[in-house]
């Protein structure tokens, strides 16, 4: 079996390899220039002991969901390559870093937060529209755009490796209800594993993350993770703490944390407009929290 790339290693006779951007259960994602155009990109390689099993399988579904999808606050796919014996995607390098990173430097307020998140929401709608559910958000896999404390700051959501193609699948396919995610975010029709799930996880998903943006803390025990999926299965999210988040707010969050999927706003567009009030008008900063 090989080792893993290095530096200076060129594969696919083009992409130089270059930093580590980051590691995930089964890939490492390195940043890399083509040697002809110089040009920067992301490359996704799968874990050398993997190539062969399942996750190059996932892999490639990986590709095919991202390819489907076009939108500036989606991740965009540029190559799917192969070397070495395995797979590997070729992607645009979001230049910023996650929002879990981001959350543990910078603290936000409610303006700042709906119009940094906002845009990968509508990303995430515009994935729905062509049948591709994330099934995996969470603060690891939104990327902060580096144009820290301007105005235009925005998200870009990455990781399409827990995704569903819905039109790809059969009826009743056991993919439709598979258990995958991350349990801090993953929608109770998730956990439940025994019903089928369509963009109202993501919707969920989106709701904690902007939860924990705005509240400072997960929306469920962070401590515990037992008592957080009897609160999550019991639709009892942490209440609100902070002083200035708006009433109209708090119950758009609580009811995209609804444990039925129903009652839920109906798609991701309408919870996308029903947030949009809250963006923020004028110059936006955040503050750099102490440590
Ligand atoms: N296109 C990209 N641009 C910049 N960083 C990326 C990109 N894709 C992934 N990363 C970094 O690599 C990490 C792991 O990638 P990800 O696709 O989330 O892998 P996994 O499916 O294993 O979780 C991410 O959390 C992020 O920090
Ligand atoms: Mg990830």
């Amino acid at each position: 079996m090989q080792n893993d790339l290095e530096c200076g290693d060129i594969v696919a006779g083009v992409y130089r390899i270059d930093t580590v951007l980051g590691r995930g259960a089964d890939c490492t994602v390195f940043s890399a220039e083509h040697t002809v155009t110089g040009m920067s990109f992301a490359v996704k390689w799968l874990r050398p002991k993997l190539a062969g099993t399942d996750a190059t399988q996932r892999l490639i579904h990986e590709a095919r969901a991202m390819m489907r999808v076009h939108h500036p606050n989606i991740v965009r796919l540029r190559d799917l390559e192969c070397d070495r014996g395995t797979v590997f995607l070729v992607m645009d390098w979001c230049r910023g870093v996650s929002l879990k990173n981001y959350l543990h430097d910078y603290r936000m307020d409610v303006a700042n937060a709906v119009s940094v998140l906002l845009p990968s929401i509508r990303g995430a709608a515009a994935a729905h529209g062509r049948r591709v559910v994330h099934r995996d958000v969470k603060p690891e896999n939104i990327i902060v755009s580096e144009r820290q404390g301007k105005r235009d700051q925005e998200t870009v959501l990455i990781d399409f490796g827990a995704s569903l193609i819905e039109d790809e699948i059969e009826e009743g396919s056991a993919l439709l209800h598979e258990i995958c995610g991350t349990p801090f975010y993953m929608a109770p029709e998730q956990i439940r594993g025994n019903e089928p799930v369509d963009g109202r996880c993501d919707q969920y998903g989106f709701a904690c993350v902007l939860y924990e943006m705005i509240e400072g803390k997960k929306a469920f025990s962070e401590e515990n993770l037992g008592l957080a999926m009897s609160q999550k299965l019991e639709g009892r999210p942490a209440p609100f703490r902070q002083q200035k988040i708006p009433r109209r707010l708090q119950w758009i969050i609580r009811k995209a944390l609804e444990p039925s999927p129903h009652r839920r706003f109906a798609n991701m567009t309408e919870f996308a407009d029903v947030l949009e009030p809250y963006r923020a008008r004028g110059r936006r900063s955040s503050i750099r929290t102490q440590h």
